[in-house]
């Protein structure tokens, strides 16, 4: 089932250059899509421009058929939740961030929900009274991700979720990402990455981004063992 379609997406800022430049994309429930490229080819841009935090300059966004410009910022942002690669707090604490989302919805969730939450990346209950400000980035991105997967969103970006992260807690939260995406209502996942070795491991296709242009979307085997474009077998280190 297609989730999230990109249809002729642009992206262009005033005074500079494109961007995203006329991107057809289609992301589908229970797919973790990894979006790999140079660093400034669009990646970035393509989530935000997925969930409106950055609107497309040309061509439009689809959730489930329907136009996202048409939809309210507060459910658009709960169906699509996206984790920046550099986690911004909204809350004082780690509980008031977590329960940011759910208080917006006018609920209150409970802190062994909260606790919960947490644990799923790796983090203690005792976490829930820290102040965001006194974690490391590590421990804030994972509590980005709590935050995010509180929500239950159908679509989930993630912007090279584990950069920030020591090789055991990135491994940890690769495959809890790879856990989610397959448990229902699995999502329909978006991960950014510039390492190889997470796109093979995670992505059932993985996509090539460069220069704002989308050069070639393959299933993850194909896309390694055969790319159909030039671009992609540089990209890869293939000649
Ligand atoms: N807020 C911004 N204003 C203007 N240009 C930007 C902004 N953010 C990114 N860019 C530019 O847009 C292009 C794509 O950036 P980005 O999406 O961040 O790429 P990536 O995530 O692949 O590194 C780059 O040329 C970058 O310099
Ligand atoms: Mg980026």
């Amino acid at each position: 089932m297609i989730k999230l379609r990109l249809e002729g997406v642009s992206v262009r800022r005033a005074g500079g250059a494109s961007a995203l430049e006329g991107v057809d994309l289609e992301v589908h429930a229970g797919e973790v899509l990894v979006v790999v490229g140079p660093s400034g080819a669009g990646k970035t841009t393509l989530l935000r421009v997925m969930n409106e935090l950055e609107p497309a300059t040309a061509g439009r966004v689809l959730l489930d058929g329907v136009p996202t410009g048409a939809l309210a910022p507060a459910e658009l942002r709960r169906r699509v939740g996206l984790v920046p690669q550099v986690p911004r707090p909204l809350a004082r604490d780690v509980a008031g961030e977590l329960a940011f989302g759910p208080r917006l919805r006018g609920e209150a969730p409970g802190r062994a929900d909260l606790a919960r939450a947490l644990e799923e990346v790796g983090l203690p209950a005792g976490f829930l009274d820290r102040p965001m400000g006194r974690l490391s980035i590590g421990e804030q991105q994972r509590v980005a991700f709590a935050r995010a997967w509180l929500n239950r969103p159908e679509v989930l970006l993630l912007d090279e979720p584990t950069s920030a992260l020591d090789p055991k807690s990135a491994d940890a939260l690769l495959a809890l990402i790879g856990r989610l995406a397959r448990t229902p209502p699995a999502p329909a996942v978006v991960l950014v990455t510039h390492t190889l070795a997470q796109a093979r491991a995670l992505g059932d296709r993985v996509a090539l981004l460069e220069g704002g242009r989308l050069v070639e979307v393959a299933p993850a085997a194909a896309f390694f063992e055969a790319p159909r474009e030039a671009a992609t077998r540089r990209f890869l280190g293939g000649g």
